[in-house]
């Protein structure tokens, strides 16, 4: 049985102040909280916040995620952080791959694969992200695409793809308000294990956690993680209220 994640991706948000108090109501009310089931719920906030988290998720069931490292280790790269820096603070998770680094930053293949081996040095668990666009969606393209944004990843060996979290992001999705249905997300996400298997047999294949994102809510978390092949979710706006991500790890907690 897959352990579910919720993941909360802060982006660009939160003041010092305000991500604090935002860790701390999460905290509170998972103290009082009784879970049904066991689940990873991970913090994913900008750097300027890991350092004083890392000291207030001590001792609570968080943990804690970065949102990008650089993909060198260390040297003249004026304004990045590395791997080897974040594990300092406490960061167990980091993000690789997300749509809007792939697009604002234009992070290309060769870049990303370099990250998570970073990552892998420094036994921080990357959730590498893939989606696809509605102009992708929408020409039928979308399992394609998905394909080839995972192959990025085919050339690392079994012990050490095993230590990764998928996260399907559908582009069309994100911020949008408009979620894909739990029957879409089920069918990306029965695609991507299929693809894992092909590559690494169904062992791995079926130890591999694979999150869903975009604009997953407290209404509609249940349902989606209902779905036999969703495995938690990666959130963007609603991990920014303490209520409305506590409900969705009640609905991850409650939905095995
Ligand atoms: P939203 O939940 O705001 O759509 O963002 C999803 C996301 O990009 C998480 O990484």
């Amino acid at each position: 049985m897959r352990k579910k994640v919720v993941a909360g991706n802060w982006k660009m948000n939160m003041n010092l102040d305000e991500g604090l108090s935002l860790a701390k109501g999460i905290v509170n009310s998972l103290k009082s909280m009784e879970m049904e089931n066991d689940l990873d719920v991970v913090l994913i906030p900008p750097f300027i916040h890991l350092n004083e988290l890392n000291g207030l998720l001590k001792d609570s069931r968080l943990a804690l995620g970065a949102q990008n490292v650089h993909k060198e280790t260390s040297g003249a790269f004026t304004g990045e952080v590395s791997a080897s820096m974040v594990k300092s603070v406490g960061v167990d998770y980091c993000l690789v791959g997300h749509s809007e680094r792939r697009v604002y930053q234009q992070e290309s293949d060769d870049e990303l694969i370099a990250k998570v081996n970073q990552l892998l040095k420094e036994d921080i668990q990357a959730i590498f992200c893939v989606g696809e666009s509605l102009e992708e969606r929408e020409s039928g393209k979308e399992k394609e695409v998905i394909a080839d944004q995972l192959a990025v990843l085919f050339d690392l060996d079994e012990s050490d793809f095993s230590n990764l979290i998928i996260a399907y992001e559908p582009v069309w999705a994100i911020g949008t308000g408009k979620t894909a249905s739990s029957d879409q997300a089920q069918e990306m996400h029965a695609h991507i294990r299929a693809e894992i298997s092909n590559k690494y047999g169904s062992s791995i294949a079926d130890e591999i956690r694979i999150l869903y994102g975009g604009s997953c809510k407290p209404d509609n978390a249940a349902e989606l993680f209902s779905k036999k092949d969703v495995d938690g979710g990666l959130i963007g706006g609603a991990s920014l209220d303490a209520d409305s991500f506590v409900e969705i790890i009640k609905a991850a907690s409650w939905s095995f």
